[in-house]
């Protein structure tokens, strides 16, 4: 059994029962479960040999573990990938029937020159993810490329009726089409000359998304993971870019040296979306990792490392500098929700804190403020004499920020301490802000979800204070709700 009361185990967000963990893989909605599989070193608290881990869950939000998926075989270790419902039985696994197959890619070293290599394969199963076999026919999709030739993004293209696989290969993506997912041929690549190379791609995502809302007007969008490297302190990051897909090849809309960042915190990487999810609101089910390369391997943890982000809904919004992703935090949450407490119309004056003596270590907290005089406003979460994470917004720089300089633990990377923000613009003076705090994380959300910094923090259990502060001047605090969260063990 899963213990919840281990120090710094998120207590609403997806974590392994025991043991290292890596990237969400796999995510796909099936006959009433959502499945979501991930990289998984079952013998340490460190990265190691890969295997796919996996749990299911009715709602997105509890979540049953379901032990091994995926295991090395003679063809290498697991790594990141994909699963689809192959609904037609194109793969010819199911008789007829739908089924699951997985597209991951196998590592190992190549026997005549020990070179690392990187290939395509499948699995499939029949009993709704509960026992996996590995296809015959693998490797499925090999590259003179060799190595950093992986994690492949795998859907149905209806337009062009055919399968459509996005990979990692380099400083670039690569696209190929199949009838069957056995069979591949290459369409082409985007990327060598676009976006952020500040480390190697990873990762892919390619879907189309309403504008707007609007059934009658969609984008493409290509979510790409990049690594960490030494020279940038940021670590591992994820962008994206919007254009047109059609079919065949993806062209951003944005000029080559544009840079889009889908989070502005520190801890999110190798987020995907979900397959076979669709959502009545037009929107697309994301997960991310919530960690970083830079430090993913030595953080405060005992007896299992690392944490999802909360499943996050992607849609497209349209600003005056071009069309942009927002998040927002998937509805389901909302069970999760205990006896609400609520402000309205109150001076958030320097010195005085309107939230003294309420305090929490789990909760989500929606407001809007306004500014005012105040040259800086926001608050200080899971704060103790000795510690605190500010998540604020500085007016003279128009930047939201969150401080985890002194969180908590931080002594075990020098990258950890940090302050950083992005730059967010006030509506009518307003913020608009929902947090979400766990024992190790916060998540902030601004405006309709245009910007989201998410980050890991390890604070003393015992600092649970809530400040709400404002320094230069008065602000006006507009609304506020804080929502203790129930913990998922609890169901
Ligand atoms: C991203 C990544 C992937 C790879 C996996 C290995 O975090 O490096 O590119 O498939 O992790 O665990």
């Amino acid at each position: 059994m899963l213990d919840y009361r281990e120090k710094y185990r998120p207590q609403f967000h997806f974590s392994p029962p025991s043991k290292w963990m890596n990237d969400p893989n796999g995510m796909v909605y099936f006959e009433g479960e959502y499945h979501l599989f991930y990289q998984h070193h079952p013998d340490g608290t460190t990265w190691g040999p890969m295997h796919w881990g996996h749990a299911v869950s009715k709602d997105l939000v509890h979540w049953e573990h379901c032990g091994i998926a995926l295991k090395p075989d003679e063809h290498g270790d697991i790594f990141s990938g994909s699963a689809v419902v192959d609904w037609h039985d194109t793969t010819v696994f199911f008789s007829g029937k739908p089924g699951l197959v997985a597209i991951f890619t196998h590592s190992d070293h190549e026997p005549e020159t020990n070179k690392l290599r990187q290939r395509q394969s499948l699995a499939y199963s029949a009993d709704k993810g509960r026992t996996w076999t590995m296809y015959e026919g693998n490797p499925v999709l090999c590259s003179e490329l060799l190595t950093d030739f992986r994690d492949p993004k795998v859907f149905w293209h209806e337009a062009g009726h055919r399968w459509v696989m996005v990979l990692a290969a380099g400083d670039r993506v690569q696209f190929y089409t199949s009838a069957d997912l056995k069979d591949w041929s290459y369409a082409s690549e985007f990327g060598a000359a676009e976006g952020s190379h500040a480390g190697v791609w990873e990762c892919p995502d390619l879907f189309e998304l309403p504008v707007d809302g609007d059934d009658g007007r969609t984008k493409w969008v290509l979510i790409v993971s990049i690594g960490d490297d030494p020279a940038y302190k940021e670590g591992s990051r994820t962008q994206y870019f919007v254009g047109e897909f059609d079919g065949d090849a993806f062209v951003s809309d944005a000029s080559p040296d544009t840079v889009l960042w889908l989070d502005h915190g520190r801890d999110n990487y190798a987020g995907v979306t979900w397959s076979d999810a669709e959502r009545e609101d037009g929107g697309k089910l994301f997960t991310g990792w919530m960690s970083n390369w830079k430090y993913a391997n030595v953080t405060p943890t005992v007896s299992w490392r690392g944490a999802m982000t909360l499943p996050r809904v992607l849609r497209l919004k349209s600003s005056p500098s071009g069309i942009r992703l927002t998040q927002e935090p998937a509805t389901e949450l909302g069970r999760l929700r205990g006896q609400a407490q609520s402000w309205t119309e109150a001076a958030v004056r320097p010195g005085v804190n309107l939230l003294a003596g309420v305090g929490g270590d789990r909760y989500e907290l929606e407001c809007e403020i306004e500014l005012g005089e105040a040259r800086e406003v926001g608050f200080k979460l899971r704060k103790s004499e000795r510690e605190e994470t500010v998540v604020g917004y500085d007016a003279a720089e128009g930047q939201l920020f969150v401080d985890r300089r002194n969180a908590g633990e931080h002594a075990f990377h020098e990258a950890f301490a940090c302050k950083h923000g992005a730059s967010c613009e006030l509506n009518g003076g307003r913020l608009k802000l929902r947090l979400f705090v766990d024992h190790s994380s916060i998540e902030v959300f601004a405006g309709d979800g245009d910007i989201v910094l998410t980050n890991q923090i390890f604070p003393d259990p015992a600092s649970t204070g809530i400040e709400l502060y404002a320094v230069g001047g008065e602000a006006k605090l507009v609304s506020l709700t804080l929502h203790p969260l129930d913990s998922i063990n609890s169901a």
